[in-house]
């Protein structure tokens, strides 16, 4: 009895150390605009095929297999934020695997990216998207996130993810990638009420899915809206805004939000009034600029080109010592690219970009 009961104390005062460590990583930090002793880094994509041992792995595991396998995919995340050293892990999965429950079917094809095989185009496909009710559909993310969370060390965050309501939108209707899309927009314009009733839907689901990726062991989450740049503002504060919106206020109380979106220089504005305690930047906005017009009293994640990374070294350093000088020492910057890690981008180049941030941002 008396054992048991000093391992119960035993276990809830490693509990507690770990939670304080956590709250007080240098990300965490960032996230709540509090001074650090340098700038936290993590990039988006991570763990991906530019990575040789994720390539291994993937020669003998299908994407979506890989997902839905919560050790491998707990290993892949783990493995990218060890070799990296940066000061977040990313759990590995993707922005479309909440559309499966809601009666999407879903594949990811060799060489073409996602592809949906009942892509929504009327109201009556709207009328056949399933609620998604049972949230344990997506156990494996959340078993993915705990095992990753008791795997990686003390001060390193783990950050749950999924697409924010207008991007998964525009899978649901594309059918896949899309250059203009087409399909998307004119079933905004022409049938409103069906757009309505299906960025709804997406929303209630996402708020469920994130909070239980919170429950899991994710300390930060983030929303992908990674297509919403083909929208002009006007549309997005229509269409867009009060759904993004809605998730991120159902989002628990105390998680940060990270609120991420590409070629979103006409809607910076809109997207802070969207929400989150962080906004992302693509790099075709200076991030001093950006700050500013996004307001001091959020933080800032990027934002150097992905491209970027495939120059020599030297360049490399010049080009995050630039960031930095317009972050100017802020508390709130997070250091990030403008969008995820391109395949075949150098591994070494991405290590030292980690160490240059470190070491340029240190006070001494
Ligand atoms: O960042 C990480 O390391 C975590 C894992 C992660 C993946 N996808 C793994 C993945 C994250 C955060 C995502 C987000 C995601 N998925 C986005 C938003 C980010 C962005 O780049 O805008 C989007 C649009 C998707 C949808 C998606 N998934 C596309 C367009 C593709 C194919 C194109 C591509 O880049 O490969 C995927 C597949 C995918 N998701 C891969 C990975 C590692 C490649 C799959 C493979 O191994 O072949």
């Amino acid at each position: 009895m008396g054992q048991c009961l000093s391992h119960f104390w035993d276990k809830t005062l490693k509990e507690n150390k770990q939670t304080s460590e956590l709250n007080d990583s240098v990300l965490m930090r960032a996230c709540r605009r509090e001074p650090t002793p340098f700038t936290p880094i993590w990039l988006m994509r991570q763990a991906g095929r530019y990575m040789p041992e994720y390539r291994e792995l993937r020669s003998k595991v299908g994407f979506l297999e890989l997902c839905k396998r919560p050790s491998l995919a707990a290993e892949v995340t783990v493995t990218a934020a060890e070799r990296l050293g940066v000061d977040a892990a990313i759990i590995f999965a993707d922005i479309l695997l909440i559309l499966e429950p809601m009666g999407i079917a879903l594949e990811f094809s060799k060489g073409d990216g996602p592809l949906i095989h009942n892509p929504v185009r009327t109201s009556d496909d709207v009328d056949r998207l399933r609620e998604f009710e049972e949230v344990q559909e997506l156990d494996f993310v959340y078993e993915a996130i705990r095992q990753t969370r008791a795997a990686l060390p003390g001060k390193v965050p783990l950050i749950g993810f999924s697409g924010a309501p207008f991007t998964l939108a525009s899978y649901v209707v594309e059918g896949g990638a899309s250059r203009n899309f087409i399909h998307a927009k004119t079933l905004m314009y022409n049938d409103a009420g069906a757009w309505h009733a299906m960025m709804s839907l997406i929303s209630r689901a996402l708020i469920k899915y994130l909070n239980a990726q919170i429950e899991a062991g994710a300390q930060v989450v983030q929303l992908f809206d990674s297509w919403v740049g083909c929208l002009g503002p006007a549309d997005y504060v229509t269409y867009v805004l009060p759904y993004t919106r809605n998730v991120i206020a159902g989002i628990k109380p105390g998680i940060p939000v990270i609120h991420f979106g590409t070629g979103t220089a006409s809607l910076l504005e809109a997207m802070r009034e969207a929400g989150g305690n962080v906004i992302g930047l693509d790099w075709r906005v200076p991030l001093d600029q950006g700050w500013d017009r996004v307001g001091r009293n959020f933080g800032i994640m990027g934002n150097l080109d992905p491209v970027a990374l495939f120059a020599d070294q030297k360049r490399i350093r010049e080009q995050a010592r630039q960031i930095l000088a317009q972050a100017a020492g802020r508390p709130g910057h997070i250091f990030n690219l403008g969008h995820g890690i391109l395949p075949n981008t150098p591994v070494e180049n991405v290590i030292a970009l980690v160490n240059d941030v470190h070491e340029l941002s240190s006070g001494d």
